[in-house]
Parts: structure tokens; C-alpha cells; sequence
């Protein structure tokens, strides 16, 4: 048979594969909730400037109402034929009140009644990552604070740098995921209007009262332009980038934790219950969570894409293609959810190493910058000869198969005949990190200070 929805025109119903191409059912049921919000609040719109009778309102609510209870319960039968979340409540809804269920379309379409619902799933996504990424800056700040004066080296290329330690690492993360949050919450504020009234896409010659339904359901205005609220995706493509952006981040943290973890750096531990073994290989623990959020990144910077790519083409207002923007929103959030779960876990259960990070935060002539300054104030050499006797220096000791402080002063003063004891007290790394105290640098009491700002932040 033809559509009950829409089928008045059509001589047959759509073929198999029409059909098949055309559902949506099997991935945007994640939104009957929201479904079923936007139609609570339209129906009592519509009563309440009487296009719709009070009693038809009633039994509308009603009716919703169990058919939510249906679906809680998993007793909902989704029909593949019904194409969509939207039009299997609304064929459901009808089943159950009859006549009332009918009316409850009127100065609506399902154009504006999508982009209504997957505003507020993604504003629920929204809210729900804000609390996470909330709660792993917590985390970082915990541990910073525990770790504020624990030396681990310093790498720029991956090749040692200076030392640094792992509370003022901990607490850049920190500072990536506070502005990662401000772009979910960015993106918040501006998907914050209601496109619902916008109609198929002209608006519509009914009397109904936008300003009532966007407040209802929790936006702060109604879109201005009913073209623009039926046919834009930037608030989902603006989600997938804080997505993207936060993502990579944790994926970033997640290399370094497979790095951290591997027995030639062995800087950290995880704890068994966040590492897996082998089948085959009875010595193995492999920090398979980490590598699953570098992983999933892939596939949440790929959403970001995918939706672009989908958009980029479209003439206004809405074409089916549009229906191709809630699958990779849908895993993109789910994703991140996974991986902001698990980064907390192993932030928060990781055990670092601390005589093997202080080793290797000695070695690689880490201290070669610090040798270099003490050069300038000292010896008041300008910073570029200063930087040419310290490599001398270096290649000297490297040479000789010793750090810089195994170089005695005579064998200093072979490249440099000034140089006097006095250098011996820059070159370990406790003494490179407590003397980087500029704003924002490594010195231990700077994280200590900034791991209680946090906390102020953070209530
Ligand atoms: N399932 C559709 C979507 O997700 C709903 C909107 C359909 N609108 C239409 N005119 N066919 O985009």
C-alpha cells in the first residue's frame, strides 16, 4: 500500500529498495526522546492559541506519554515502512488516540521537526561531555598537584629537551581540556535556537507562537529565518569540531601513555585492570584503552568530515542528503564519551616511575640550556656564543661517553678557559626545573601555585 503519511498522491508504495535507502529508523530512534519533547511542547502551542482543542491536546499528551512508556519498556515496534523516529510515533500516536493524532502535524513539517529534535540531542551530548571533560580536568589537577615536584624529561621531536616534570605535563592537558570544554559550550550557546515553526521551509500562514515552543524546550529564542532552520547543520559540524579538537587531544595524551608505558621508557604503570594480555605472548600487558582513544579519534575527526563533506554541496533549503548528519554525530558523541571515560581512568590509576623518569630527565644532556644561560649570566657571553661553547661542550662529553657534569673544569676549560665551579650548580635537572619560575614555567612551586588556581577555578 501507498504511505499513511504521505502517500495520497502515489498510485503504489515505494520498492524494496527505496525503501531501504530511504529509512532512517534504524539509527535515528536514538532521538525519540527529543521526538517526543518537541511534539509535547508543539501540541500545547497549538492549544494554547487555539488551533488545536484543549481535549485533542490532552489526549495528545497523554498519548505521548505512553508511547514513551512503549518504548522505555522495549515494547515500541519500530516499523522500517514508517521511514523515521518522527513518523513511527506520530502513525503510533494516531493507532492509540486517533482522529487528535492527526492534528498534531498541523504547522509543522518534519524538516523543522528534525532540525528541532537534533538540536536537543546534540544539546543533551553537549551537556553531558561538558560534565566529563569537567571532571578529567579534575583528575588532571589532582594528580598534577601530587606530581608537581616529580622530574620526568622534557621532549620536543621526541628527542630530550630539558626536564620538566609531571605535574606541570599533566596540567597542560589541563589547560587543553578547559578550552576544549569552552568549544562544547560555545557550541552550545549558538545551536541554542529553536528551529521548530520554520514549517517545510517557508514558515507557515498559522497563528503559532515560536517564542512559546523554543522557551518550552529550553532555547533561549526561535531561529530568525526559517530557510536557515531547516536547512543548516553548523551546530552539529561546530559539535563534531569540539569534538575533533578534544579528541585529539586525549589522543595526543594517549600516545605518551603508549609510550610511557613501553618497558624501554617505562616512566609509568597501568594498572591491570586498564591493561590487556596476549593469547599468545604470556609476558604481555598491553595499554590497549590508550590505543583505542588514539583510535577512536580516527573515526570522531572522520564525523567531522563526513558532515562537512555532506553539506558542502547542498542548494537551501533541506535535501535528503541531510539526512546523513546524524550517524557520525551520534558516534562521534559516543566515542568521546568512551574516551574521556577511559583518559580519566588511566589518568587517575597510572603509576609513574619516579627514579626511572628523574634517569631519564638526566640524560640526553638535558641541561644543556641550562649550561648555556649560566654561560650568558655568568660569563656575560651573548646567548648564540654561549650556545656554540655548550655544544662544543656537549660533543666533548659525548665524546667521552659522560653527561656534563662528568666533564671536570679542566676539560671545561679546554673549550672555555673562564669557566669556573660555580657551573655545577646548573646542570642537574632539580636545579633546571626550580629555576624556570617565568609565568608559566616548570618550577615546581609555579604547579604547585597553578594546581591550587585550578582548584579555585574548579570550586
Ligand atoms: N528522516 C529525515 C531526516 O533525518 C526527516 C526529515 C524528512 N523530511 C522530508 N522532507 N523528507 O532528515
Amino acid at each position: 500500500g501507498t504511505n499513511q503519511q504521505w502517500g495520497g498522491r502515489f498510485a503504489e508504495g515505494p520498492s524494496a529498495i527505496m525503501q531501504a535507502i530511504n529509512a532512517s529508523i534504524g539509527f535515528d530512534a536514538k532521538m525519540w526522546r527529543q521526538d517526543i519533547r518537541g511534539s509535547l511542547a508543539h501540541a500545547a502551542m497549538l492549544a494554547h492559541v487555539g488551533i488545536i482543542s484543549s481535549e485533542d491536546e490532552a489526549a495528545i499528551q497523554k498519548g505521548l506519554a505512553d508511547i514513551a512508556a512503549e518504548i522505555e519498556a522495549g515494547r515500541f515496534e519500530w516499523s522500517e515502512a514508517l521511514e523515521d523516529v518522527h513518523m513511527n510515533i506520530e502513525a503510533r500516536l494516531t493507532d492509540r488516540i486517533g482522529e487528535a493524532g492527526k492534528r498534531l502535524h498541523t504547522a509543522r513539517s518534519r524538516n523543522d521537526q528534525v532540525a528541532t529534535d537534533f538540536r536537543l540531542w546534540v544539546r543533551d551530548a553537549i551537556d553531558g561531555l561538558a560534565a566529563q571533560q569537567l571532571e578529567l580536568i579534575r583528575v588532571f589537577v589532582r594528580r598534577a598537584e601530587e606530581h608537581a615536584g616529580t622530574i620526568m624529561p622534557g621532549y620536543t621531536h621526541l628527542q630530550p629537551a630539558q626536564p620538566t616534570t609531571f605535574g606541570h605535563h599533566l596540567l597542560a592537558y589541563a589547560e587543553m581540556l578547559w578550552r576544549d570544554r569552552g568549544r562544547m559550550l560555545d557550541a552550545r550557546a549558538r545551536l541554542n535556537e529553536c528551529p521548530l515553526g520554520s514549517a517545510a521551509m517557508c514558515g507557515t500562514g498559522f497563528p503559532i507562537d515560536r517564542h512559546a515552543t523554543a522557551k518550552a524546550l529550553g532555547f533561549d529564542a526561535p531561529t530568525r529565518n526559517s530557510l536557515d532552520g531547516v536547512g543548516s547543520r553548523d551546530f552539529a559540524m561546530e559539535f563534531l569540531a569540539a569534538c575533533a579538537i578534544c579528541a585529539t587531544h586525549l589522543s595526543r595524551l594517549a600516545e605518551e601513555i603508549v609510550i610511557w608505558t613501553n618497558p624501554a621508557f617505562g616512566f609509568v604503570t597501568l594498572p591491570d585492570n586498564l591493561t590487556t594480555g596476549s593469547s599468545i605472548m604470556p609476558q604481555k600487558r598491553n595499554p590497549d584503552a590508550a590505543e583505542l582513544v588514539r583510535g577512536k579519534t580516527g573515526r570522531i575527526n572522520g564525523a567531522l568530515v563526513g558532515l562537512l563533506t555532506v553539506v558542502k554541496g547542498l542548494a537551501l533549503t533541506y535535501a535528503k542528503d541531510l539526512q546523513e548528519d546524524k550517524e557520525g554525530v551520534f558516534d562521534a558523541a559516543e566515542s568521546l564519551t568512551l574516551c574521556l571515560a577511559a583518559t580519566a581512568a588511566m589518568v587517575r590509576d597510572m603509576q609513574p616511575n619516579i627514579p626511572r623518569m628523574a634517569a631519564a630527565a638526566g640524560a640526553g644532556f638535558s641541561t644543556a640550556t641550562d649550561l648555556a644561560d649560566w654561560l650568558v649570566r655568568e660569563l656575560k657571553l651573548p646567548f648564540r656564543d654561549a650556545h656554540h661553547v655548550t655544544g662544543r661542550l656537549v660533543s666533548k662529553a659525548e665524546g667521552m661517553g659522560v653527561d656534563l657534569s662528568g666533564l671536570t673544569i679542566m676539560e671545561m676549560r679546554e673549550i672555555e678557559p673562564r669557566i669556573h665551579e660555580g657551573v655545577f650548580g646548573v646542570l642537574s635537572p632539580s636545579a633546571s626545573v626550580a629555576s624556570r619560575r617565568s609565568h608559566g614555567g616548570t618550577a615546581p612551586d609555579n604547579v604547585r601555585a597553578m594546581a591550587r588556581e585550578w582548584q579555585e577555578r574548579l570550586g
